[in-house]
């Protein structure tokens, strides 16, 4: 950790979040300086969602890696941003590296890996820690000090989880044989932790490094959600560098064979979705992702201002069939300011354009009649970012070509949209979310537009649109 002074991080922070720049969000949860990424300590405690993530307030380059800390009882108004963990012992010098929550006993206990080199050694240590009143998080017991012998030091990212009243670990990790992804399961017997061995599941070679995993229980389905690096990309899918995604199957706790999994699916079709972290409450799996992609900082102009990526706004997970559907969770509902609604209603649709606010959510339903090809279109002045669905080859496109600065390029994965297509996005200032035909898929970008103006959205057909239902509303903003 380079030289640092909390109070000098706390004093810039208690100035709370400057607006005025073009590409500081509305409604996404980021920080007004340094980089963050990794979602943790996903808990809710006391009455309030707490929600932690990985944070450098000293630049924008992955290295100083602390916790940032916020609190919310709706989702929709936060606490500030506060300095809750941060490196300044032996174990975790290197960085306070990614982990988990837990509230116990009327307290919030974080789980993170210490992250130590020495001489180019990885030295992962698996850490507790209790949130303080204060904000910050007192370090306790070192649970497992290092990696196991098979694996390499690529051992980090625990999340904790519970069956028939025991607690496990599943912590992301690299075999040493063969270099290969992989995760480790570690059982808690009278309060120390044994590693019960590795994973296995079916799908075989599978990256070089699986980091963040989450494993979950829907109904009689367990769910392994993990990013794996080091797959190639396919025509539809795996188009980002790393990816976040999942099975769904049956694990066996005494075998550790997760049987009868789905195949390999992800999360979220955008440019910029990496590390999420789910944790339940009153039933529901709640969400949320690093609006950013490790290894593409350079792409990203927000950087020269001092500040790097977002959050994405909690998004409410359900299995149905294998498939994990994701929608924006119901207290974004809460966003709108109602007044400002405005209802589209057009029947045999070539083109509209409609102006849109400093936050938007839209929402279309689309009869696509004899249009072969729907498009909707977000105009920043003579920039754009164009959707565009293909009911032949039944492909959602998302193209940031049109867009001068920041990460460009498209996106195309299969949607299955017949004679409907629904969508529904989330326009902050620098951050988009989409959803498609209810959930089905999402996509998640950061889009950085030259001038200062608010977009417009455009839809469109190649042969006229049957009918387009739509509700546009201007969001709030949380700061
Ligand atoms: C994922 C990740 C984690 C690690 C953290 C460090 O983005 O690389 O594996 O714990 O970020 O910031």
């Amino acid at each position: 950790m380079e030289n640092f002074d909390k109070q000098t991080i706390d004093a810039r922070l208690a100035q709370g979040f400057p607006l005025e720049h073009r590409w500081h969000n509305r409604f996404h949860l980021e920080m007004p300086f340094g980089l963050i990424n990794d979602p943790n300590g996903l808990t809710y405690h006391q009455g309030a969602y707490h929600i932690f993530y990985q944070w450098n307030p000293l630049g924008c380059e992955h290295k100083n890696k602390c916790w940032a800390h916020v609190k919310t009882r709706d989702f929709i108004h936060y606490t500030l941003p506060e300095l809750s963990l941060w490196p300044d012992d032996v174990h975790d010098k290197d960085g306070c590296y990614s982990g988990c929550g837990v509230s116990e006993d009327g307290k919030l206990r974080v789980l993170y890996t210490c992250n130590r080199k020495e001489d180019g050694v990885r030295i992962p240590a698996q850490r507790f820690g209790t949130l303080a009143s204060d904000g910050s998080v007192r370090k306790e017991e070192i649970i497992i000090p290092d990696h196991p012998e098979n694996i390499t030091g690529h051992f980090r990212d625990p999340f904790l989880f519970t069956r028939h009243g025991r607690r496990y670990l599943i912590i992301g990790a690299q075999r040493e044989a063969d270099e290969k992804g992989t995760a480790l399961i570690y059982e808690e017997v009278d309060g120390s932790w044994h590693n019960l061995g590795e994973i296995h599941t079916r799908l075989g070679d599978f990256g070089y490094m699986w980091e963040c995993p989450n494993l979950l229980q829907f109904g009689s389905y367990d769910v392994l959600i993990f990013c794996p690096q080091g797959l190639s990309a396919r025509a539809y899918d795996r188009q980002n560098i790393y990816q976040a995604g999942y099975i769904a199957g049956h694990l066996s706790l005494d075998s550790l064979d997760m049987v009868q999994h789905t195949k390999f699916q992800e999360l979220d079709r955008g440019f910029d979705f990496y590390a999420p972290q789910v944790f339940e409450h009153e039933g529901r799996h709640l969400m949320i992702g690093w609006m950013g992609m490790p290894d593409k900082d350079g792409e990203y102009p927000s950087k020269e201002k001092g500040w790097m990526y977002s959050l994405t706004m909690p998004r409410e997970l359900r299995l149905r069939q294998g498939h994990i559907y994701s929608r924006p969770a119901r207290e974004m509902r809460d966003l709108r300011v109602k007044e400002s609604a405005v209802e589209l209603n057009n029947s045999l649709v070539s083109s509209f354009r409609q102006p849109l606010f400093a936050g938007s959510e839209i929402l279309l339903e689309m009869e696509l009649g004899e249009a072969k090809i729907a498009t909707c279109v977000l105009h920043y002045g003579l920039e754009k970012l164009v959707f565009s669905y293909d009911r032949e080859q039944q492909t959602m496109t998302i193209d940031r070509e049109g867009m001068k600065k920041g990460g460009r390029g498209k996106r195309i994965f299969k949607l299955f949209a017949d004679q409907k297509l629904s969508l529904q996005l989330f326009v902050d200032k620098a951050a988009v979310e989409a959803f498609f035909q209810h959930g089905e898929e999402a996509a998640s970008l950061l889009v950085f537009p030259e001038k200062n103006i608010q977009p417009e959205l455009e839809v469109r057909g190649d042969s006229p649109i049957k009918n387009v239902v739509g509700t546009v509303w201007e969001l709030d903003s949380y700061k």
